[in-house]
């Protein structure tokens, strides 16, 4: 009885300070398709778990170009969310504006700084403070493939080089099936393109040419060969291309309709959530040519800053539970990404997840881990956005020549 007596006292005790600090977390966020859902799902449980309201905020639209559009308007008419999904260079901007909470307090409790690899943590860092919380790291120099297509068009392997790949290509086409399953928006254009650009020309030199926008090297001969290499690349995808969302792509995988899909590994997130199997439905493998080297995306969310006390301790609790190693296993899980926390137990994952993991840390060593620009971690979002419409005019309108979208991409690199 005396210890049914206390339980009831501790219970009434944590449920007085769980109501005494509860608070609601408007999370702006642009994962919609099966797997991202599943993925998201997983923190809103957990905030749910600690008493908090969770507001979902989704915008749908891969690479979150719409959920952007919709972030400045909420931020400019003064009421942002709690948090929202903001990556890279686009942080520092959001951070110059005075908008964003400091995390420093959560950070330095639960110990980031020494809880994730430095370029990270300087990503989220502003002038020395922390203003978001990381979720993952997703590769995005991945190619996915069906291995039945593959065994139906008699491709034996994943290809290594392009010359592989476009050999592997011509017999998926010859097969009478779609060897290269895309999808035209810029994003997933320019996804396709920093691929090629890191397997024609190497880590040095996707550095000078995508990173620092060296005009030297945007008008080498590689970058050249690069362009050529992205065009044919073009010719191996279907005329229903243009528009499509990515997990659409996906699905063209999935069903044998297609054989191959350059994307990051949020598309295992959906081969995942159609219970397919790594290694038996479906095949992941390094982008030709890239498999020294590493195209990093990390998911963070950036916190705002909110007036309501009930509020900010939500928040603060959210952040924390981001860096959270329980949330960092189950959300990676489902969303195809690594946990970025360091010295996590990878034994839950697959095959695709382990190897995305040595390859981390050994790139981080050889210095060939670098930021995708596609997804918003090399260059300023203005800039970004203007190589993107340089690159995709490029893919979609033939006549344009590889000399022209050469010089246009110098122009935009330096108008910038
Ligand atoms: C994000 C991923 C997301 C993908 C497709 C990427 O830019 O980093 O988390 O799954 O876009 O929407």
């Amino acid at each position: 009885m005396r210890k049914l007596g206390r339980l009831a006292t501790v219970v009434a005790l944590v449920g007085m300070g769980v109501a005494a600090r509860a608070g609601e977390v408007e999370v702006l966020h642009w994962w919609t398709s099966g797997g991202e859902a599943k993925s998201v799902g997983e923190l809103k449980k957990i905030m749910q778990g600690k008493g908090h309201t969770w507001k979902d905020f989704a915008v749908a639209g891969g690479g979150g170009d719409n959920a952007m559009t919709v972030l400045k308007s909420r931020v400019v008419s003064g009421s942002p969310p709690a948090a929202a999904q903001v990556k890279g260079p686009a942080i520092q901007e959001w951070a110059a504006e005075g908008v964003l909470a400091n995390l420093d307090s959560v950070a330095s409790a639960e110990k980031w700084d020494s809880l994730l690899p430095k370029v990270v943590a300087d990503v989220l860092k502003h002038k020395g403070h922390y203003v978001a919380a990381p979720v993952n790291v997703h590769r995005v120099n991945w190619m996915w493939a069906n291995a039945a297509v593959l065994r139906r068009a008699g491709v034996a392997s994943m290809p290594k080089t392009w010359e592989e790949f476009f050999v592997a290509a011509d017999k998926v086409k010859k097969a009478g099936l779609i060897a290269v399953a895309h999808g035209g928006q810029p994003w997933q254009d320019f996804t396709i393109f920093e691929s090629v650009v890191l397997g024609v020309g190497g880590a040095k030199f996707y550095s000078d040419a995508m990173v620092k926008l060296d005009p030297k090297a945007l008008n080498s001969d590689t970058m050249k060969k690069s362009l050529e290499t992205f065009r044919r690349v073009k010719g191996y995808t279907d005329a229903a291309a243009p528009g499509r969302d990515w997990n659409l792509a996906t699905a063209m995988v999935m069903q044998e309709k297609a054989a191959f899909q350059f994307m990051g590994d949020w598309a295992k997130g959906e081969f995942l959530a159609a219970g397919k199997v790594p290694g038996k439905d479906f095949l992941c493998a390094a982008a030709p040519g890239t498999s020294t080297s590493y195209t990093f995306n990390v998911d963070s969310f950036a916190m705002f800053k909110l007036k309501d006390a009930n509020a900010q301790k939500a928040q603060a609790d959210l952040a924390a539970a981001i860096m959270g190693a329980e949330f960092q296993e189950v959300f990676n899980l489902n969303k195809g990404s690594i946990p970025v926390r360091l010295n996590m137990s990878m034994a839950k994952f697959d095959d695709c997840a382990k190897l995305s993991s040595k390859d981390f840390v050994d790139t981080a060593k050889s210095g060939s881990l670098l930021p995708s620009v596609a997804h918003g971690l090399a260059v300023r979002p203005e800039l970004e956005g203007a190589i993107k419409d340089v690159v995709s005019q490029f893919w979609n309108e033939d006549k344009i020549t590889v000399a022209a979208a050469q010089s246009r991409l110098v122009a935009a690199a330096v108008a910038k």
